[in-house]
């Protein structure tokens, strides 16, 4: 089968963690059968110097045309000055919204081959854990299109005030954790509603929401944490979460948190997923979200959490593990291609248990021998590992 691809390698490490990425996306496609093209767009600090804007439209407009997009990073201390509406974040915002991808999927879980990189002690890590052992696995869907990044904001006329607001509707809610209940379907059947009922109105909304169509998962242990309880049962046992469902702007500060806790920001991939794809792409139009790992035919945009990190910018020592690790969530939620997916994690898994570490995850394993690689090395070897799969 044919996909294509909006690809934008972005700003500082974007573009070296991208080019691996569609390294390991081609040799799936070598492997399995598949092509996979790429289109690639600007968008931005990049875009800015040369469009004048962060989002050209055409980069929008094309985007919208493919079947899913891959995404480096975006920002840098060159565009930081500039004024809101022009920095290079807004690329991502004003993404985000034209694809209307409305549930950002941030998956944290502690990979054995990292445990001292995680900063929290073996009895923390083992409260609250069904398996009694160190660790835990859990998924952050934040709301990704509304709430208070995109309400009426701005300032008093003397500029002595400034607001923001946190609008919600019962369908944008509603939309949100189906998504995050189809995702705890196939994992295991928890969901925590994440809101702040005791202040916010709009989060009483969520929660009489949540209320309502937890009715309709009987199967699903639907639970509720008021925000600040959450951050802290984050770092006082995280073992006891599955699935979280938060607010655009708590998922923001909690997937943070959470990112820590891995102790690898350069491991963590991201999908923000929204309704089914709008044209004449290879996804199947109109299949609805059966399980979280089937999607399929969902507009989806992936990338890295960790950010364009300017200060080690084209030194080939960026980990490229997350980028690749978001193409694998592409197969899997845009495309359906479960099993492609499956191969790269484990590919992914092999190198780590093969002691190759980027700088970022070196000295982390506590014990063990390891090898210090590049960028472009750890790319090479994932695809060796798939290769001999
Ligand atoms: C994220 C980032 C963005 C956000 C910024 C860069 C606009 O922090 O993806 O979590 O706040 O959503
Ligand atoms: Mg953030």
């Amino acid at each position: 089968m044919n996909y294509s691809i909006a690809l934008v390698p972005g700003d500082g490490i974007g573009p070296e963690v991208t080019a691996p990425a569609t390294a390991v996306l081609d040799a799936i496609g070598d492997k399995y059968g598949h092509i996979f093209n790429y289109v690639e767009l600007e968008a931005g600090g990049r875009a800015i110097d040369s469009a004048g804007e962060p989002l050209p439209k055409e980069t929008l407009e094309t985007a919208k045309q493919c079947d899913a997009l891959l995404l480096g990073a975006v920002g840098g201390p060159q565009w930081e000055t500039l004024p809101g509406h022009l920095r290079p974040e807004r690329a991502l915002l004003g993404l985000r919204a034209g694809l209307g991808v409305f549930a950002n999927l941030r998956p944290a879980a502690l990979l054995p081959q990292l445990r001292a990189a995680c900063p929290l002690k073996d009895e923390v890590l083992t409260a609250s854990n069904a398996e009694g052992k160190p660790g835990f696995d859990l998924l952050i869907v934040r709301e990704l299109t509304g709430g208070i990044y995109f309400g009426e904001q701005g300032r008093s006329a003397d500029g002595s005030s400034a607001y923001d607001t946190e609008t919600y509707s019962r369908a944008e809610i509603e939309r949100v954790l189906r998504t995050g209940y189809a995702a705890a379907g196939s994992r295991r059947k928890k969901l925590c509603v994440v809101d702040k009922a005791n202040v916010l109105e709009s989060s009483r909304l969520w929660r009489e929401t949540a209320q309502a169509l937890s009715r309709e998962y009987a199967d699903i242990e639907t639970s509720y944490l008021y925000v600040d309880n959450a951050a802290m049962q984050l770092i006082r046992a995280p073992g006891q979460f599955d699935v979280i469902v938060t607010s655009n702007l708590f998922g923001d500060i909690l997937s943070d948190e959470a990112s820590v806790l891995t102790g690898s920001i350069g491991m963590l991939a991201s999908a923000s997923l929204g309704g089914p794809a709008k044209s004449g792409g290879s996804a199947k139009d109109g299949a609805t979200v059966k399980d979280g790992s089937a999607v399929l035919g969902v507009m989806g945009m992936y990338e890295p959490i960790h950010g364009s990190a300017p200060d080690i910018a084209g030194k080939d020592i960026a980990n490229p593990l997350a980028a690749i690790l978001s193409a694998a969530m592409m197969l899997r939620y845009s495309f359906g291609l479960e099993r492609e997916a499956a191969a790269i994690e484990t590919g992914v898994n092999a190198v780590l248990d093969a002691g190759l570490r980027t700088r970022d995850i070196a000295g982390r394993s506590g014990g063990g021998t390891e090898k210090i690689v590049g960028t472009r090395e750890m790319g090479e070897a994932v695809i060796n590992a798939l290769e001999s799969q």
